[in-house]
């Protein structure tokens, strides 16, 4: 049960300097699956999600979880682009989180050492987590995101420079995730990706929620002149 849900973002804007990155959306996240955001570069992808994670104050309207704040942000994880690793072990950050909540330190390195296996990283678990490759690490970002059992995961981009079989591998994670229940929206300039792993797609354009649509009818039917312009990669000012 998703006790966090619905999400609902009212009549919402972000501004830096003066400039809107973001808004006015209105929007509201519910059910269970994978949302995809995609949009040109600059459209408010990571500005969006950084907004839904709480990252990014709103200049108007409101972000509100089902659940107090405190209680929604504890329940909730984000995957960036490029991962910022602690100088521990790749066990070591995987069970961070859990510390953090109050595990001892071995009932939550044995946990990570389950997490670290299913994620594919029980060969580099005593290696410094900076040292391992850049798939191993958004393996091991996704792994961290996910051992406290979130309701909800953000990421951006998290395959944005894998190849494609750690692409595959996160692909499979996060597959495996939204089935157990995680409500998962991500970001990504990956269209192969995005028709492999959405259930629905939001599709921004300048800051502004141009299109909302369950996946197969926004790949199939785009609604919009700039969805059809966007997939037939045509590109969008
Ligand atoms: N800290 C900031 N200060 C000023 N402008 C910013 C800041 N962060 C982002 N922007 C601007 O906000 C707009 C939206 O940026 P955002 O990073 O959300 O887009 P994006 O869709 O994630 O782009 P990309 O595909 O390149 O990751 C861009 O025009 C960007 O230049
Ligand atoms: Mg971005």
């Amino acid at each position: 049960m998703n006790y966090l849900l619905p999400l609902r973002v009212s009549d919402v804007e972000v501004r830096r300097k003066g400039r809107r990155l973001l808004g006015p959306i209105c929007l509201a996240i519910e059910g269970t699956g994978i949302t995809i955001i995609l949009g040109p570069n600059g459209s408010g992808k990571t500005s969006l999600l950084r907004l839904l994670h709480g990252l990014e104050r709103p200049l108007g309207g409101k972000v509100e979880w089902n659940v107090p704040e405190a209680k929604a942000q504890s329940a909730q994880s984000f995957v960036f682009q490029t991962p910022i690793l602690m100088r521990r072990s790749v066990l070591d950050c995987v069970a961070y989180p859990l510390t953090l909540r109050g595990m001892s330190r071995s009932a939550a390195r044995e946990a990570a050492e389950v997490a670290v296996n299913d994620a594919g990283l029980g060969k580099v678990k005593d290696l410094a987590a900076p040292m391992i490759s850049g798939g191993e690490k958004q393996k091991l970002a996704l792994a961290r995101a996910l051992i406290t059992n979130p309701e909800v995961l953000f990421l951006d981009e998290p395959c944005a420079s894998l190849d494609g079989r750690a692409t595959g591998d996160i692909e499979n994670s996060l597959r495996a995730a939204a089935l157990s229940g995680v409500r998962i929206l991500m970001s990504t300039h990956d269209l192969g990706q995005a028709r492999r792993l959405a259930d629905e797609v939001l599709f921004l354009v300048g800051g502004r929620l141009v299109e909302r649509a369950d996946a197969k009818r926004f790949f199939g039917e785009p609604q919009t002149g700039e969805a059809q312009a966007f997939l037939d990669g045509r590109i969008l000012v």
